[in-house]
């Protein structure tokens, strides 16, 4: 339950915003609904022969939802006053960014618990239960909490700053280098992978490294409410939509890596991750990994630029110079994830 402080109490006084921008997380969660059923489609249309522009086409409607979803975020988040609906429309909305990774998470557990094919039917239905849940949350008048004093959230902040940059020099760099030779085929990506299991499966360093994609999930839970409460632009707005996704994707990812496969003995190379020999587009279950493996790829590096981001802006540097690195990274982003995504459905060099 949210509890009211006297500035978010005075945000919620103020507030003259209109109760469409306070009721658009409906938006996303319809959208979410339809997610399923895009790459169901996709999938079925891929196997029926109708042709690549449709299977894709198809395909992209799913990357749809999590866009929907953040230009709700971003919509929301440039008003200049701000009510506790519309905070609280903003979090709906960095929530249903995350609908990749939260399908795939979701379509884990119910394998683990052996409850096969109903998947669409389990989705359906926790959206609309949560549908149900924040519509009357939202019309008996919910309040915001700014809970974190501002020397807690800098240095909380700072704290996350260099656990992601550590994170990133350590494993996230080398694993995302590594599927950028997806495109040179299984023994090109092996002959790297095993190099850099060297390093990353170290009984030391292991540990650490999940401990520290843990705390970046917790401090970024607490990032994220102060961030969702203020008046954002559009780089505010990608920094948390990303931060919603990734903290769903490194909890499905993980478990996925851990629980789904080591624990039962499955070799987590790249002929795992890509659904060899069937492939992802062609398997009614894979399909859902296309959009959760790319937009995590996308997102991670985005996530990043906009950290850089604020960190330059606060180092005195020019708003033209950080902002042009800013898109420059925000463009790389795009460019590896385009790369990696190509490798995983087959394109070979
Ligand atoms: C295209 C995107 C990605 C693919 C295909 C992928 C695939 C994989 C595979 C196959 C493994 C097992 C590696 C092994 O057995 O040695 C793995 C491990 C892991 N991945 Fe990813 N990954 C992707 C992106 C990411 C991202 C964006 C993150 C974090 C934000 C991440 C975090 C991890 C972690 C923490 C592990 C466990 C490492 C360990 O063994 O200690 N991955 N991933």
């Amino acid at each position: 339950m949210l509890t009211a402080t006297p500035a978010a109490r005075n945000l919620v006084e103020d507030s003259s915003v209109s109760v469409l921008l306070e009721w658009l997380w409906l938006l996303p969660f319809a959208a979410a609904l339809y997610y399923p059923w895009a790459l169901s489609w996709s999938n079925q249309t891929h196997l029926a022969g109708a042709g690549t522009w449709v299977t894709v086409g198809l395909l992209l409607t799913a990357y749809a939802v999590p866009t929907i979803a953040l230009i709700c975020v971003y919509v929301t988040g440039m008003q200049p006053a701000i009510s506790a609906r519309l905070v609280l429309a903003r979090r709906l909305a960095c929530l249903a960014v995350a609908t990749p990774p939260a399908f795939t998470l979701l379509g884990v557990l119910l394998y683990l618990m052996k409850i096969n094919g109903h998947d669409i039917a389990v989705w359906t239905g926790l959206w609309l239960a949560l549908t149900a849940y924040f519509t009357m949350y939202s019309s008996t008048k919910p309040v915001v909490s700014f809970p974190t004093s501002d020397s807690v959230y800098r240095r909380l902040r700072v704290a996350h700053g260099i656990s992601s940059l550590a994170t990133m020099l350590v494993f996230l760099a080398p694993h995302l280098f590594n599927h950028l030779f997806g495109v040179f085929g299984f023994d090109v990506h092996r002959n790297i992978m095993d190099v850099l299991r060297v390093v990353y499966r170290n009984a030391v360093l292991e540990p650490i490294i999940i401990v520290a994609f843990f705390f970046q999930i917790l401090s970024g839970l607490v990032l994220i409410r102060p961030k969702t409460i203020s008046r954002a632009d559009l780089f505010d707005a990608l920094q948390t939509a990303s931060g919603a996704y990734l903290t769903l994707f490194i909890a499905s990812h993980i478990n996925s890596v851990f629980t789904l496969a080591r624990y039962f003995g499955t070799e987590t190379d790249y002929k795992w991750a890509v659904g060899d020999p069937v492939g992802l587009v062609a398997d009614a279950w894979s399909i859902r990994l296309v959009p959760h493996y790319s937009l995590a790829v996308f997102f991670l590096i985005v996530h990043l630029a906009c950290g850089l981001r604020v960190v330059l802006r606060s180092h005195g540097v020019r708003p033209a110079a950080y902002s042009v690195a800013t898109w420059g990274v925000i463009m790389l982003s795009a460019l590896v994830t385009a790369i990696i995504t190509a490798g995983m459905l087959g394109a070979r060099i």
